[in-house]
């Protein structure tokens, strides 16, 4: 059994204390954490916003929290009366004087426990909130800060907030936040590829003839209109998560899973993307934006309906033939797709092998073998192979996987990402976080893209909610003579 890497006491002060993220995902995942005996009591979680609130306030508010996102079979509500005896709370308004931060100093000076700073908060803020901490004296040797993505929404953007956090805070004390590394799954790519033999003489240009990373969510807007309008598809989810699977989908083996080791690694595929120009962006991109269909059998509104803004062009849907110009990868393309609104929510990396060199079996034998990593729901690794169909009518060929499902395979809880996440700040751990040249290199390459939508002058083709994104994603394939995977098949 895996051993638990045991955690020194921490106070964490969450900015945006209050806010959608710290309900929805930090306060649920710190007393999943303490359930699991894994928080030391002497620990202290800190909100902190501008709204006053006692720290009465703000228990209650992290009781209905924790309340609402936990299983009632292991909800204790002695273990909540010891969790929110860490609890506390601290009104402050960081764009005030010094004077401002007084009352959160008092309460965190001279613990002597590891110190994490998480921004739960708008980006925009960040640059102030490190120099506010400086200013009032609460950055030492083993503080960390934690940024939630977006860290901007171009190059320009982001290197201002890291050169600004970075006046403040080194390298290795910043966490910065792409959630999907938190995943179980997607965890599991960089086992799955490192530590079977298998695949490694296989993954390449000699046998793979592409990749496709699939990212779909049944869902809208979900109240985050205001965020989403100003960001799109594209900036909202390629730019991190789905670049982030792509990179350890292609990334070269890691000398050890130290975190430069890995950062190393990834940062060399981002930097070995091809760049699209307005030529290459017209062919290789799809923009898209629902209009009104149903989900599920659901009659949902369009897009610009549940904006309320019948002028935006926005994507809701984008998907990318991407390719790597080094030894590995040249001439496999890298299909990604991701949107809202679609028929079902669906994350997958389906490697598509080349087929056989010579079948002697016949054109039934023809169909490539697939490896296919899914990533949320009913996480699993299939590798579909080919069998011989038993029983009489002559030889008949099938395709079908061998199946790795994680809910026959392991009885546990899924933990949350942001659990996962927390306790690897709290060790000190930076392999599941962006460093900054990732997060960088990811915005360059992304930014060629906007900057030829807006030569091309791109508008979003429409496609109904519940359907797989606009026609022209199928075409994108179709035209190579491929296409995209379809959930429950083979194909
Ligand atoms: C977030 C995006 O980063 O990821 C959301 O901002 C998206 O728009 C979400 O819905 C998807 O995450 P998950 O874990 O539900 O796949």
């Amino acid at each position: 059994m895996a051993e638990f890497v045991p955690v020194c006491p921490f106070d964490l002060v969450i900015f945006g204390g209050t806010g959608d993220l710290s309900r929805r995902k930090l306060l649920p995942a710190l007393f999943h954490r303490f359930l699991d005996d894994q928080i030391p009591e002497n620990s202290r979680i800190i909100g902190t916003s501008r709204t006053e609130l006692s720290a009465a306030d703000f228990a209650t508010v992290a009781y209905d929290a924790c309340k609402a996102a936990t299983n009632p079979e292991i909800w204790s509500d002695e273990s909540w009366e010891a969790f929110a005896s860490m609890l506390d709370y601290q009104a402050l308004d960081i764009s005030a004087d010094a004077e401002a931060w007084k009352p959160l100093a008092e309460k965190i000076k001279g613990s002597g426990h590891i110190t994490i700073y998480y921004l739960a908060m708008s980006p925009s803020l960040y640059v102030k909130t490190c120099h506010g901490l400086a200013e009032a004296g609460l950055v030492w040797d083993d503080s960390r800060i934690v940024l939630e993505k977006p860290i901007g929404k171009d190059l320009a953007s982001a290197t201002e907030i890291n050169d600004g956090v970075g006046e403040v805070f080194n390298e290795d004390q910043i966490y910065r936040i792409d959630h999907y590394l938190g995943k179980e799954t997607v965890q599991n790519l960089m086992v799955l590829r490192f530590s079977n033999v298998l695949f490694e003489p296989l993954w390449s240009r000699h046998h793979i003839d592409h990749v496709q990373i699939t990212v779909s969510e049944d869902l809208g807007l979900e109240g985050r209109a205001g965020y989403y309008d100003g960001s799109g598809a594209l900036r909202d989810m390629v730019q991190n998560h789905l670049l982030q699977l792509l990179c350890l989908i292609a990334m070269e083996p890691p000398n050890s899973i130290e975190a430069d080791e890995i950062r190393t690694e990834k940062i060399k595929v981002l930097r070995a993307l091809k760049p699209l120009d307005a030529e290459t962006a017209r062919r290789n991109t799809v923009r898209g934006q629902y209009v009104q269909g149903l989900v599920k059998n659901k009659a949902v509104r369009g897009y610009l309906e549940e904006l309320g803004d019948d002028a935006s062009s926005t994507e809701t849907f984008v998907a990318i033939k991407a390719e790597i110009d080094n030894w590995r990868w040249a001439g496999v393309p890298f299909y990604l797709r991701t949107g809202k609104r679609m028929s079902r929510r669906n994350s997958e990396v389906v490697i598509h092998f080349k087929p056989v060199a010579h079948s002697i079996f016949g054109p039934q034998a023809n169909e490539a073998n697939q490896l296919v990593i899914k990533l949320q729901p009913d996480e699993a690794v299939r590798l579909f192979l080919h069998i011989k169909e038993p029983g009489p009518g002559g030889l008949r060929i099938k395709s079908l996987p061998l199946n790795l499902s994680y809910a026959e395979n392991f009885m546990l809880r899924y933990p949350d990402a942001y659990e996962r996440l927390l306790m690897e700040v709290a060790r000190g751990n930076l392999s599941l976080f962006m460093r900054r040249d990732e997060v960088e290199s990811a915005w360059k390459w992304v930014d060629g893209i906007v900057a030829a939508w807006e030569e091309n002058q791109t508008k979003p083709d429409d496609y109904t909610a519940g359907a797989d994104g606009p026609l022209a994603a199928a075409m994108l394939m179709d035209r190579d003579d491929r296409a995209w995977r379809k959930p429950g098949t083979s194909k």
